[in-house]
């Protein structure tokens, strides 16, 4: 069977996941998210006391990490370290630093692009990150860049933490928010960067609901 798949790509922020997530309900496709898995990676090097960027240090934790993903009933993508459900703890301000460092070592995105790749291969995916377009699955039916300006962002990143009840003050969002930026369309090893056929939305002020009519006609009009 020939199986579809869709790739959003864009920057921390950009509303990736809740925009991957509803496209991915209303067209019955299973929604991948990526970052979660170099996320999850993240948490396995800080448990060990690696320091996330130094390939040496990391090298030696790969053969003993057991990532694995599966879905709830619900949809919903859990990711387990073990046998430990991380979904809630890897959503961290300090995971999300360990994760874009990790996920800057070009051995360490070669390790998790089998377990990508294989989501796709065997499902109708949604699957969002930074370089699913250009590079995970080069050959998607659909490829989504989504942005929207760094203060935007950080606006919107500054209102779901304060929701998970871990509050964080605006000027600290919007500086990790630029560092990250920097470090993942600045790094050699697949950064992220636009493919050339992928279709840009920027979301900047623009709702929700707009941003999402509009991602659902552009792929609706190049799946037709
Ligand atoms: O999408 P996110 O914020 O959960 O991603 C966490 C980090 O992982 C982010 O800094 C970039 C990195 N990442 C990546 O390099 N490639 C992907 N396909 C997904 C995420």
């Amino acid at each position: 069977m020939e199986y579809k798949s869709i790739a959003i790509d864009g920057p921390s922020g950009a509303g990736k996941s809740t925009m991957a997530k509803a496209l991915a309900t209303r067209l019955g496709f299973l929604y991948v998210d990526t970052g979660a898995i170099y996320r999850t990676l993240g948490l396995f090097a800080l448990d060990n006391g690696a320091d996330p960027g130094d390939w040496n240090q990391v090298e030696p934790l790969l053969p003993q990490v057991s990532i694995r993903m599966d879905y709830a009933d619900d949809g919903l993508q859990h990711m387990y370290l073990g046998e430990r459900d991380v979904t809630e703890v890897i959503r961290r301000p300090e995971i999300s630093d360990a994760a874009s460092k990790i996920s800057a070592i070009p051995e360490v995105r070669a390790f998790l692009m089998g377990m990508q790749r294989d989501m796709a291969k065997s499902h109708h995916v949604v699957m969002d990150g930074r370089d699913i377009g250009t590079v995970v699955l080069p050959e998607a039916d659909v490829k989504i860049f989504l942005t929207a300006s760094p203060e935007e962002r950080a606006g919107r990143r500054h209102t779901e933490l304060q929701g998970r009840g871990t509050p964080v003050d605006y000027e600290t969002v919007l500086a990790d928010i630029i560092e990250r930026d920097a470090r993942d369309s600045g790094r050699s090893a697949a950064p992220l960067k636009q493919a050339e056929d992928a279709v840009l939305i920027d979301t900047t002020g623009v709702t929700l609901e707009e941003s999402f009519q509009l991602l659902l006609q552009t792929v609706q009009e190049h799946m037709a």
